[in-house]
């Protein structure tokens, strides 16, 4: 796989895909390690006196938290200087391209906004505009390479490499494949069909998050409210997870945080089903997964034990966090997990890694092929 040392990068227009997608909160973009990371790549693309040109997106169609990336070019604006487009293959993008000068940056909008992004065929606008402006493809996108989609993969004609958080991300992600036992997996997030890929035997288990709820009324628990919630999300019991929780001996939740009132108030998970959602776990749960991560030698952690977005909700994932032994290699991701870290005030350096990826995390780590990752391999399109 190419890097940003196999090219001479003077003058040349250069395409760059990165990963800003970041927890939205009341329509505000929080600030995560994938903006100080991809700055990396960028500066140093600026110091090779590169025309740089940014894609980038955030969320998903119709989901709340898809939005124009004119807070995120803000938000960079703080470790690199970039100029924001409201515009991605218009006139005014391809305008703006084509007067950019060295060592300067433009970030365009959210490539997602467009239906090409996910339409893979001969006719693809993006590729059609986008392709002739520029010499290289960087993908730093690790993060995203798990998607099928023209940015990441729909570029054929340019030369490609990888950009420095993705040589970074793929270097990390073999440390974990060659684990020392016991090996601990602690699966949350907001995204159960991810942890669902990675269950397998050899390591234990500790289910959290979203994941932890699917797994309980996979197990036939009734949740109340909880499972309306899920249900609205998509989320049904699942009888393949019942078997391998079974299979696997799955550790779940004993106990929630649920919000009356607006204040956290903690109950057992035999008091259930209640009509109040759930925000976290409680601390009976943490109790029982930190005795069991206290004595690991690896772990792997994805994603957050509750809805650190909130103050309130942070402590199970606080208390997880604050657990993983030093001398233990730990591997951490899930975005929403870095900007946890972040927001607890907990030094990365205690843990072996800490990434800025999730689904592609799990793909990678399942042992699925990455089409991000393979296209810089071979240097192909997918189209
Ligand atoms: C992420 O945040 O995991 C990536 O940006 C991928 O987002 P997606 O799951 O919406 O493709």
């Amino acid at each position: 796989m190419k890097t940003l040392d196999d090219f001479d990068f003077k003058n040349k227009k250069v395409l760059v895909r990165i990963d800003l997608n970041s927890p939205v909160v009341k329509g505000r973009v929080k600030l995560s390690g994938k903006f100080i990371e991809h700055a990396k790549t960028l500066r140093e693309l600026r110091n090779k006196k590169a025309k740089i040109v940014v894609l980038a997106h955030q969320g998903r169609p119709k989901e709340e938290d898809f939005l124009s990336l004119k807070q995120h070019a803000r938000l960079l604006n703080k470790f690199v200087k970039v100029k924001f487009v409201n515009d991605t293959i218009g006139r005014k993008a391809v305008n703006e391209i084509k007067k950019l000068k060295k060592g300067k940056i433009l970030l365009l909008e959210n490539v997602r906004y467009l239906k090409d992004e996910f339409k893979l065929n001969k006719k693809n606008k993006i590729v059609k505009v986008l392709e002739p402006l520029f010499d290289i493809f960087v993908n730093d996108a690790f993060s995203v390479s798990h998607r099928n989609q023209t940015s990441i993969v729909g570029f054929k004609n340019l030369k490609k490499c990888a950009g420095r958080v993705m040589e970074q991300e793929l270097k990390n992600l073999e440390k974990i494949k060659k684990f020392k036992k016991p090996c601990v997996y602690i699966l949350g997030g907001a995204k159960p069909e991810d942890d669902i890929k990675l269950v397998k035997g050899n390591v234990k288990i500790l289910s959290c998050g979203l994941f932890g709820q699917v797994c309980l009324i996979s197990s036939r628990y009734k949740l109340g409210g909880q499972n309306k919630y899920l249900l609205k999300k998509g989320y049904r019991a699942n009888s393949k997870l019942a078997k391998l929780i079974k299979k696997y001996k799955i550790e779940m939740p004993i106990d929630f945080g649920v919000k009356i009132k607006g204040r956290r108030k903690d109950k057992m998970l035999n008091n259930f089903p209640v009509k109040e959602e759930i925000f976290d776990i409680g601390p009976e749960t943490v109790e029982k997964y930190v005795k069991i991560i206290k004595k690991a030698k690896t772990i792997f952690m994805k994603g957050t034990a509750g809805y650190c977005e909130e103050r309130q909700f942070r402590r199970g994932t606080r208390k997880i966090l604050r657990a993983i032994p030093k001398n233990a290699y730990s591997l951490l991701g899930g975005g929403h997990l870095s900007s946890a870290i972040k927001s607890l005030g907990i030094k990365k350096s205690k843990f072996g890694y800490v990434s800025l990826s999730g689904g592609a995390l799990i793909a990678y780590l399942a042992g699925e092929k990455l089409p991000g990752v393979e296209i810089l391999k071979s240097g192909k399109s997918g189209i």
